[in-house]
């Protein structure tokens, strides 16, 4: 045994001695004491502790080594810009390709996603955003009422965090994937099973951690949704939206084959239906366990007559200041994704406070806002707390007025991203999860099964993923208004 104690020594020693050092000009380096892992293990585990954690010892930017990688943090707001702007050094499209291929086994055309973009913008803005809005509208609507019982009396009990993922999961799927007119075992429910376990596995296979059984279910879940997708968008006529028919043949047309297809339009499934849910379901438990904001949030929608609702779900914009404000704080509690950007080339990074960094070629830059600032305590005061009108004015008009170091913060929550890869979807995910509290407080009624209940922990596991999940759910019954 004595020789192997003596290889590993020398092993780690050649570590330390030509492992990387610091040069005064980049941010401090913190590698951690297991060779080549470094940090990954803590990060993994909570990245949101660990960072906070790193923050306190080397301030507002830091180098972890974490898995062979060198990643460089940076949480001071007002120099997100610097970051933002420059995607000719910072490139976006690298680590979204690795996490592609970890996830979805999927490599499509170096140009394609920019073109899928642009695509997607013209199908969810403008004009024809207000037709997916309606479309939503009426499957939210069938949705919900072929879950509830059909006697009135009776009451529906389920977790909350259950019922909202689903039912979104489902409306979502049948108003962009098209379940309807697909009869072959394509049903909602079935797709959702799956994608609800694939869901399970999908941070351990983006840090590529899956132990060998969850490496084996993973294959074998992906194998069954590609089936279940194998029709969704194919033809003109087979119920899914005019944009995923244009995904499609943007697909074919690039020269991608009927299997890569597949693997191209279950990622679009997550990355369409795998925040919204969540985001109801917080937005959600803190309404029910705030009845002050409850109250605001019931009234405001008790003020829109029958039409006004129809105009939220079509043409018109209507004004919820109420309920945008409790949405926002909502996502600034538990909308947590990594901006992370690969370094193409040695960069000075001018920090706001003029301070100069070097970056290097090779490493990772990830700005986490959810740390600042989302969770700063110079920014919000009590920033643990739940308060449903933090982002509106005395006068009730939207509030966008934040400050740090005395000075006005462009960007105060970042869960869409920002810049051009701020998140496309956006209005039509804002309409979506509006539609669904409006007709789950106005048609229905909804309570806590025990008053007092607190909400759930969040599951550490997912920072840096969207939106966060909570560990165990919260206990709701639910069962139509007698509306007569
Ligand atoms: C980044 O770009 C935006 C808009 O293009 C501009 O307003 C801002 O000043 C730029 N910031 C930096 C730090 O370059
Ligand atoms: C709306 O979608 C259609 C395809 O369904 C597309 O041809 C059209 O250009 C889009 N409209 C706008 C304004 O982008
Ligand atoms: C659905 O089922 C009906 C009746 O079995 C059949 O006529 C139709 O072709 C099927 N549609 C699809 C898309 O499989
Ligand atoms: C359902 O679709 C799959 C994949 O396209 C196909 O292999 C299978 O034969 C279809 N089943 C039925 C009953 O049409
Ligand atoms: C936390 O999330 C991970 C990844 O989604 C999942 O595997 C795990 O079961 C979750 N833990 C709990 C207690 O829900
Ligand atoms: C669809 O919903 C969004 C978000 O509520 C809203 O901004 C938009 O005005 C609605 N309708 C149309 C045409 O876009
Ligand atoms: C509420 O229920 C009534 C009666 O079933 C229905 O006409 C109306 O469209 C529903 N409204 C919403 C917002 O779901």
């Amino acid at each position: 045994m004595m020789w192997l104690l003596v290889l590993t020594a020398a092993l780690m020693l050649t570590f330390i001695l030509t492992g990387r050092r610091r040069s005064k000009r980049e941010p401090p380096l913190d590698k951690g004491l297991i060779p080549w892992l470094g940090h990954a293990l803590e990060f993994g585990k909570d990245a949101s502790k660990f960072i906070n954690r790193m923050k306190q010892k080397h301030g507002n930017i830091f180098t972890v080594r974490a898995a062979g990688r060198y990643v460089t943090l940076l949480l001071d707001p007002h120099s997100y810009d610097a970051v933002i702007n420059d995607s000719k050094s910072l490139d976006f499209s690298r680590y979204a390709q690795v996490l592609m291929e970890r996830i979805f086994d999927l490599q499509l055309p170096h140009n394609l996603p920019d073109k899928a973009k642009e695509m997607m913008k013209r199908h969810f803005l403008g004009v024809n955003l207000s037709t997916l809005n309606s479309t939503m509208s009426r499957h939210l609507q069938a949705v919900l009422k072929a879950e509830t019982p059909q006697n009135q009396r009776d009451w529906k009990e389920e977790g909350l965090f259950d019922l909202c993922y689903r039912l979104l999961f489902k409306a979502g799927y049948m108003s962009l994937f098209g379940g309807e007119k697909n009869n072959n075992s394509t049903d909602p429910s079935s797709v959702y099973e799956e994608y609800k376990k694939f869901d399970g596995l999908l941070t351990k296979m983006a840090r590529g951690t899956l132990k060998a059984e969850e490496k084996k279910e993973s294959k074998s879940l992906q194998g069954r949704l590609w089936e279940l997708l194998a029709q969704a968008g194919l033809t003109e006529d087979c119920g899914s939206s005019p944009w995923l028919h244009t995904y499609r043949r943007l697909l074919e047309d690039d020269g991608v084959n009927e299997e890569t297809q597949r693997k191209a339009v279950l990622m679009q499934l997550w990355a369409t239906q795998g925040n919204v849910g969540p985001a109801a379901f917080w937005l959600l438990s803190y309404l029910l366990t705030n009845p002050e904001a409850l109250k605001a949030v019931q009234k405001e929608f008790g003020q829109m007559t029958q039409t006004a609702f129809r105009t939220l779900s079509t043409d018109r914009p209507v004004s919820t200041p109420v309920f945008d404000s409790a949405l926002e704080e909502t996502m600034r509690l538990t909308a947590a994704p990594f901006i992370t950007r690969e370094v193409v080339q040695d960069k000075i990074l001018c920090m706001a406070d003029g301070q100069e960094y070097l970056l290097r070629k090779g490493d990772r830059l990830c700005l986490f806002p959810f740390i600042s600032p989302q969770m700063d305590p110079e920014i919000y005061h009590e920033p643990q707390k739940f308060k449903y009108d933090r982002f509106l004015n005395e006068d009730g008009s939207v509030k966008k007025d934040f400050y740090k170091g005395g000075k006005k913060l462009k960007y105060y929550t970042m869960p869409w991203g920002a810049g051009t890869n701020g998140c496309v979807g956006k209005s039509f995910a804002i309409s979506t999860i509006r539609q669904f509290v409006y007709m789950l407080l106005t048609n229905y009624s909804l309570e806590l099964c025990d008053p007092n209940a607190q909400l759930p922990e969040i599951n550490a596991s997912r920072y840096g993923f969207g939106m966060l999940q909570p560990e165990g759910d919260l206990p709701v019954r639910y069962r139509q208004k007698n509306t007569h």
